[in-house]
């Protein structure tokens, strides 16, 4: 592959050293235990600790010692959503002192502040590793937990390889990086994990903004040992059992991802860049012409004044307000790219301000710059609520602008390693080490960029939200970002980065994104079709069949390389592309119920198998196939010239969404999948709500809802909702929603709606059953406005 000089640039990034710990040192013994609140503070040799729960399940482990620096937390809500915990007791031995929750048992030895967990039945859920325990090394504090030798891992960010992280060592650390097959670490920098063990979940928060290192058994084989490089040491510990408890509390400490618009969850098309207006009308118009829905149209960084942010150019963007408005009458939303760096240029109104009110990162006493985009940048300090309030204001540029979404590029914070390329200028380099900056907090401090960088996009998005929020109130924001932290799941959605137009690539976006979902992170997709190089018409077409289920849809590519909309690659590949986009669309009513899901409890809508199926010891390690919501699973085509694959069918009944054959679970078989068809199987025993074709998600509001119901004989109780709402504002919030509830006794299906003040347009519903039930025709309808339908069942 030939590599342009700016991508070389990027494949540099920021390179992680990973010194080894060196020996650690122990914490030392409790030379005094304190109540406090609902924990314990422990003074011990060489550093003060406290243990307390945050809820009957959730624990926090402080350490620091009297030199270490201590950070506010940027992961975690003012306020957890979640009860408070329930009386605390505290026994003290002369060895031990057991500290309980309702669910837990804390054992805390006082020699070496040896640490155990354990449930109220004395069952130990985790204990530290006896030859180190708790430690200071010189690489900062870590914690050594004993791993047990089935244990899985998984989460912190987006990362290559496997899904579970055992036998690595990896670190945290947000970082421009081209994603290639091995590159690690990347863009997302999540703290967070999750530990499969025995059968039961536990998730992990190390609350750390700075570099962090977590070895899963890979330098000690039953060994796990984690801690900040710097600074004092937090950590919360999230007890399950399950895993969607696990993520329900993780969530309820960082955030959880509001209700998006609903148009968002429509089809993305973007490129590196569109050039001018004329090429996105042309765009929007073709996709409208074929057929193809489309949402929203992403402007990358040629729309900007010499990549100044905040400003359009105006000889190829003369009226952007003009523009958004006719593309509104069709249906489409734009989408603009915003970078952190701000251009160096006095007469430049961002950076003016920017400079006079001091709101950029600083270097030595001086605004500290590094390359990008529009050469030298500025960078704003958006760990102040007044720099972040600020940004957020500057929105109104785009507001006004009639743009819909921002798409927040390069906050890791990223920039140029070498001399760059433009057109035929080369911009010499000076020193790029964002090492040098220096960021103030809200108490005043100033900070190393080190101990905090991996919260700078995050607080970007922040910002971002907050101003979209604040100009226009009851509008839902979409902001999409490339770098993420734990708990950028209340502000973004994230996509995966630079990724390459190959096969491996596709493969690889799975675990990818199936680690940011469990990661607290579900509003994830890749470029469709991958970003660098040119796609083959094959590679696009197995793409964009599992793409248009990803949570988010959109098909990005890079400058240079060849054209990536749906009618590129030809007829066939168009016919491909449309059939994989209505299908999105029509599943538009589940997706969104999903979403409604992963708003109240942190659950993504993508999730491996075992999340499903976790008494299923066959799926643990599938992980290229998906599930997409509770019901319908996923098996994408990673092989060129395939036309069939292997599908592992988890345990119990299913169905070919497709054919509506049934299909017995707890096997591995071979199915068909030419190029016109990614497998795709629905559980059994499910109400799957779709709608009609449309052009774009709010387009005919009024068509009826059709349920799609797969029945062996042997459902009972509830088999499927909907959720439903106006899909735009925070009316949801204050009761403007319904909730549509699909019943089976075995004799019949009841729908029974009602629970909610929204009052759907839609005109009515329609059931279609597959499987052994059988109906008058096709579709049967439900009558417009009833609280309770009874839809009697007859048998073949
Ligand atoms: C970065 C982004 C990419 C974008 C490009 C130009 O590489 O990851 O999506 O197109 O910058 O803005």
């Amino acid at each position: 592959m030939n590599i342009p000089v700016w991508l070389a640039n990027r494949l540099v990034g920021a390179a992680v050293t990973e010194a080894a710990d060196g020996p650690p040192r122990a914490v030392g013994a409790a030379r005094e235990i304190a109540r406090a609140g609902s924990g314990i503070a422990v003074a011990a040799d060489s550093a003060a600790v406290s243990l307390r729960f945050l809820s009957d399940a959730i624990v926090e482990l402080a350490v620091g010692g009297p030199d270490d620096e201590r950070l506010p937390s940027f992961a975690r809500l003012a306020a957890p959503l979640c009860l408070p915990p329930g009386p605390i007791e505290l026994e003290e031995g002369d060895e031990e002192c057991r500290l309980r929750s309702r669910a837990l048992e804390l054992r805390l030895r006082r020699a070496g502040l040896q640490l155990e967990v354990c449930d109220r039945q004395g069952a130990s859920l985790l204990r530290d590793d006896e030859r180190f325990g708790l430690a200071h090394t010189p690489r900062g504090w870590r914690v050594h937990w004993a791993l047990e030798p089935e244990d899985r891992f998984y989460g912190l960010g987006a990362r290559t390889g496997g899904l579970d992280r055992r036998g690595r060592r990896v670190g945290v650390w947000s970082r421009d990086a081209l994603v290639g097959e091995a590159t690690d670490p990347l863009y997302s920098a999540i703290p967070f994990f999750v530990i499969a063990r025995r059968g039961r979940w536990l998730g992990v928060l190390l609350d750390s903004p700075g570099h962090s290192v977590f070895d899963f058994g890979h330098t000690v084989a039953d060994r796990l040992s984690f801690g900040p490089c710097r600074g004092a040491l937090s950590v919360l510990l999230f007890t399950g059992p399950t895993l969607s408890q696990v993520l329900e509390q993780y969530t309820a400490v960082t955030g959880r991802a509001p209700l998006p618009p609903r148009w968002s969850l429509g089809h993305h098309q973007s490129r590196y860049s569109y050039d001018d207006e004329s090429e996105v009308r042309e765009i929007a118009a073709e996709f409208r012409q074929r057929g193809i829905p489309t949402d929203a149209i992403h402007l990358d960084i040629h729309y900007m004044r010499g990549f100044r942010v905040f400003t359009f150019d105006r000889s190829r963007f003369p009226a952007p307000a003009a523009l958004s408005a006719d593309l509104a009458r069709d249906g489409f939303r734009l989408v603009a790219i915003v970078d952190p760096g701000v251009k160096r240029d006095k007469r430049y109104d961002v950076y003016r301000e920017g400079i006079e009110h001091g709101y950029f990162a600083r270097a030595g006493g001086a605004p500290f710059y590094m390359k990008v985009w529009p050469g030298d940048a500025a960078f704003p300090d958006f760990y102040r609520a007044e720099v972040r309030r600020w940004w957020g204001d500057w929105h109104r540029v785009y507001r006004e602008a009639g743009i819909a979404g921002i798409w927040n590029d390069m906050n890791e914070p990223a920039g140029w390693k070498h001399a760059w390329y433009v057109g035929d200028g080369v911009i010499p380099l000076g020193e790029q080490d964002p090492g040098r900056a220096t960021h103030q907090l809200e108490d005043g401090r100033s900070v190393p960029h080190a101990a905090v960088r991996n919260a700078y996009g995050h607080l970007e998005n922040q910002a971002t939200y907050e101003g979209l929020l604040r100009l226009r109130p009851d509008e839902r924001p979409f902001v999409l970002t490339r770098s993420a932290f734990a708990g950028t799941q209340r502000w973004a959605a994230q996509w995966t980065g630079d990724v390459c137009s190959t096969w491996s690539a596709l493969r690889q976006s799975l675990p990818m994104m199936l680690g940011l979902g469990l990661s607290g992170q579900g509003f994830v997709g890749s470029d469709i079709g991958g970003f660098l190089s040119d796609s083959t018409p094959e590679l696009y077409a197995r793409w964009i069949q599992i793409g248009a289920l990803a949570p988010f849809c959109r098909s990005h590519t890079s400058l240079h390389s060849h054209r990536q909309e749906p009618w590129s690659f030809g007829p066939r590949v168009e016919a491909i592309a449309r059939a994989a986009l209505q299908q999105r669309y029509q599943l538009l009513p589940y997706l969104y119920t999903a979403f409604r899901d992963t708003a109240r409890t942190g659950m993504p809508l993508w999730r491996p198998l075992f999340a499903e199926f976790p008494d299923d010891a066959d799926v643990v390690a599938v992980e290229d196939q998906v599930m997409v919501g509770p019901a319908l699973m996923a098996a994408p085509v990673f092989e060129p010239g395939a036309s069939s694959r292997r599908v592992v069918l988890p345990r119990g009944s299913w169905f070919d969404w497709y054919s509506g054959q049934s299909l017995e679970g707890g096997q591995a078989l071979t199915v068909d999948a030419p190029l016109e068809r990614m497998p795709l199987f629905v559980r059994a025993d499910v109400a799957i709500p779709t709608q009609p074709e449309v052009r774009f998600a709010d387009d005919r509001p009024e068509q009826p809802l059709i349920w799609e119901v797969f029945l062996t004989g042997a459902a009972r109780g509830e088999i499927g909702l909907v959720y439903e709402d106006d899909g735009r504002s925070f009316a949801y919030q204050r009761g403007q929603s319904s909730v549509t509830r699909v019943w089976c006794d075995g004799e019949a299906l009841r729908f029974r709606s009602g629970e909610g003040l929204y009052a759907s347009p839609r005109s009515g519903a329609l059931v279609r059953l597959h499987g052994a039930a059988v109906g008058d025709d096709g579709l049967l309808q439900i009558p417009h406005g009833v609280a309770e339908h009874v839809l009697p069942l007859r048998w073949a």
